[in-house]
């Protein structure tokens, strides 16, 4: 073994990217006890170069393996040749992988080849449906089965790995990393388009949606924009700020129903730090994104979640999230009711922390030197009381 434990970062998306780039500063800042790498393999390209560059993260390698319309064969395959090489070369000490993408799944899958250690951030998330999210849910439960060490951000989700026969001595419960980014992000400068100014001013109340689920795309994706037409007949306070996502199929659906439509403000995706100001100033969260059922209950913001089925039942149960599916009607009577009814609209707007307390990179550098006998185990996450 060398004098410093050497970890390999891999990630290649958005969410990895903004939940990773703490944890890479904390392996940074330890440069006595750990030589840090980082491999991108770009699954996303402008989403991901956003984030790094907001996080001055700078890979030491970039697989570039984004092309538009990419399936799932396409990512797996790419990213499993690509790590080759340089896994081989690198010959890290542990690999780092984070979340339920296909990235994650493969690049653990590329480090067990070469029969190196798996650390996994954000371990143990489930909702128990094989398609749901497609093809998140099998990514992490197989993800879960090639790694060695699981860094669970609560305790619900290290119950869940231990039922599945996970060894409870290789999972450290650390919080999620993305509260760390979170409070980073809040203190930073930032810019907003002037665009999105003008919706604060011009509107009462603004709903701050995003949306992009694979499961989503097409029919279910329509049923939630013509609810939206819907409500903004109705209310003609509200206005929508809707940062598209780059996804071909996502975009071709928003051109059909909200292109052109009054007071929805389309724009791209915005770089991180706009992106929580305004969802810190929106009225509400819609989405289907999991990172954002993290971040907005911190913030004190309902979140509508346009699944049926969450892996984060955390926020749902503390009263801050609230499952409404995707049925046009359902999502209009939940929007309106949280429009509506005050109390309904304050119970929700309590902000609730379950998720994390700005600690999780720190004690997952930790853990990982535990792992390597260079140092005591981290102090689980104990999540502050919330309202059940
Ligand atoms: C991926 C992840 C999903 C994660 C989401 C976060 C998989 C299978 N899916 O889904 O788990 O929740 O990222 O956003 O791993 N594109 C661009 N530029 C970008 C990003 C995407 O043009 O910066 C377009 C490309 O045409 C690409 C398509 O979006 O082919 C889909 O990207 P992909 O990563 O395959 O799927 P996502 O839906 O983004
Ligand atoms: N996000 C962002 N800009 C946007 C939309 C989202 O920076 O325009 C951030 C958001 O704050 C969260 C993450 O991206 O941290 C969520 O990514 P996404 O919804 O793409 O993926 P998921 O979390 O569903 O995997």
């Amino acid at each position: 073994m060398r004098k410093k434990i050497r970890v390999l970062s891999i990630f290649g998306t958005r969410p990895e990217a903004i939940k990773m780039a703490p944890v890479i500063k904390e392996l940074e800042s330890r440069p006595d006890s750990v030589e840090s790498r980082v491999v991108v393999t770009a699954q996303h390209r402008e989403m991901l170069d956003q984030v790094l560059r907001v996080f001055s993260l700078q890979p030491d390698y970039d697989l570039a393996i984004m092309r538009p319309g990419q399936d799932l064969f396409d990512v797996t395959e790419a990213v499993l040749r690509g790590l080759k090489n340089i896994l081989a070369r690198e010959e890290p000490d542990m690999v780092l992988v984070q979340g339920d993408t296909t990235t994650t799944f493969a690049g653990a899958l590329a480090a067990f080849y070469l029969r190196i250690p798996v650390g996994h951030v954000e371990a143990g998330l489930r909702t128990y449906e094989k398609y749901a999210p497609f093809p998140e849910e099998i990514n992490r439960v197989l993800t879960s089965h090639l790694a060695d060490l699981h860094f669970a951000p609560t305790a619900t989700a290290r119950d869940a790995l231990l039922k599945e026969g996970i060894d409870g001595k290789r999972i450290v419960i650390t919080g999620n990393p993305v509260i760390d980014a979170l409070q980073l992000a809040v203190q930073k400068p930032f810019r907003l388009e002037p665009e999105l100014e003008r919706a604060f001013l011009e509107n009462g109340r603004v709903i701050l949606l995003t949306t992009h689920r694979r499961e989503n795309l097409g029919g279910p994706l329509r049923e939630v924009y013509l609810a939206l037409r819907g409500l903004l007949d109705h209310y003609p306070d509200l206005g929508v700020i809707f940062p598209v996502h780059k996804n071909p199929a996502v975009r071709r659906e928003v051109d059909r129903v909200l292109a052109g439509v009054k007071r929805v403000y389309l724009t791209e995706p915005l770089d991180y730090l706009p992106f929580v100001n305004v969802m810190k100033r929106a009225h509400l969260v819609l989405t289907d994104s999991g990172g954002i059922q993290e971040e907005a209950p911190a913030l004190g913001k309902p979140v509508l979640v346009l699944r049926d089925v969450t892996e984060r039942p955390e926020a749902v149960a503390a009263g801050t999230a609230r499952l409404v599916g995707t049925d046009r009607d359902r999502v209009e009577a939940a929007v309106s009711r949280l429009l509506e009814d005050r109390d309904a609209y304050r119970e929700m707007a309590e902000a609730v922390n379950p998720y994390g307390d700005g600690k999780a990179a720190s004690r997952i550098v930790q853990a990982v030197l535990w792992y390597f006998n260079r140092g005591p185990a981290p102090e689980a996450f104990c999540p502050p009381a919330f309202r059940i």
